[in-house]
């Protein structure tokens, strides 16, 4: 972990992996199409577990068909690049419609296209302490990122909006205000633990989508912590080591709720709750609609 890592770079005064940074004229002139449907998140609040959900449902709840290809080529990445691999663009260019776009990007970036053609979005959030845990580590196992350098340095900078894809307060207040006006599906990693099967009918009433009989049961079974970790076709083990290296951390690393209380001293957490407290003042959570 000593070797030389490449500096983040601001887009539009967002911080991104400097390769993303580079391809971002690209990506802001995708054009999207009307069944693009849109997995947004704040990195590392449940991203994959969604992605895996969703392509699920669209293959008929057929596990077999979800093992077509890795995640990444399934739910292909709109930002992503690095060097000597095909960049999200090249991969949704391969894609048969409907596409499930993964992407990270705070509401004030993503491709205009994506709201003239009134695309679907499913936007998840985690408790921010959790995600602040989660970030570290894979900072730590993903090469493409700056050094996290030690634990209280990495949360000064997740509080300051240092780390990629800047603020997580900027992100979640902006994307639950689009809620209003937009179709956004606000879901919560803490809900989806708590009630997967709930939350999945959210989902589907939200796409318009019905499963054959034993679908559900198919799709939390196919999509649980356990299978998951355990399934390459989602762990991104088929990535290589220099985008992320799983002898660092795992990606699926332990998938609970509450796992800052390991991490965060007293006063790191009395810090954390002071600013959560200011800079959420007035924000009541994310709209729930349909609940
Ligand atoms: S990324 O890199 O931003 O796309 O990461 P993302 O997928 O959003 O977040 C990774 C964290 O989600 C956990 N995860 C899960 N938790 C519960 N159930 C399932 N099925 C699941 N799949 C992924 C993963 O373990 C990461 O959280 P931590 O706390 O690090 O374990």
């Amino acid at each position: 972990a000593s070797g030389e890592r490449p500096a983040l770079v601001p887009v539009q005064g967002i911080p991104l992996i400097r390769y993303f940074a580079e391809n971002w004229p690209l990506v802001e002139d995708f054009q999207a199409r009307p069944d693009d449907v849109v997995i947004c998140t704040y990195p590392k609040s449940g991203t994959t577990w969604l992605s895996e959900m969703l392509d699920m449902i669209y293959q008929d709840c057929d596990a077999q068909r979800c093992q077509r290809a890795p995640l990444h080529l399934r739910v292909p990445f709109l930002e992503f690049a690095v060097p000597d691999a095909p960049t999200g663009l090249e991969t949704l260019s391969q894609a048969p419609p409907p596409r499930l776009i993964k992407t990270h990007l705070p509401v004030e970036l993503l491709p205009s296209s994506f709201w003239r053609q009134g695309c679907k979005v499913l936007y998840v959030s985690r408790d921010p302490r959790d995600v602040a845990v989660s970030y570290y580590h894979f900072y730590r196992m993903a090469p493409v990122h700056p050094h996290p350098g030690p634990w209280p340095h990495f949360l000064e900078e997740f509080l300051d909006g240092k780390v990629s894809y800047g603020s997580w307060f900027t992100h979640v207040k902006g994307w639950w205000a689009k809620a209003a006006t937009h179709p956004v599906l606000c879901l919560r990693y803490e809900d989806m633990k708590e009630a997967p099967s709930q939350q999945l009918n959210r989902v589907l009433t939200f796409l318009g989508r019905t499963l054959p009989p034993g679908g559900a049961t198919a799709i939390l079974a196919a999509t649980s912590f356990t299978t998951m970790k355990a399934n390459p076709k989602v762990n991104y083990t088929a990535l290589p080591r220099t985008v992320m290296d799983h002898a660092v951390s795992p990606f699926l690393r332990k998938g609970e709720v509450g796992d800052w209380m390991n991490l965060f001293t007293v006063a790191q957490a009395e810090a954390f709750d002071a600013r959560y407290q200011e800079l959420m003042a007035g924000v009541e959570g994310p709209p729930i609609h349909p609940s």
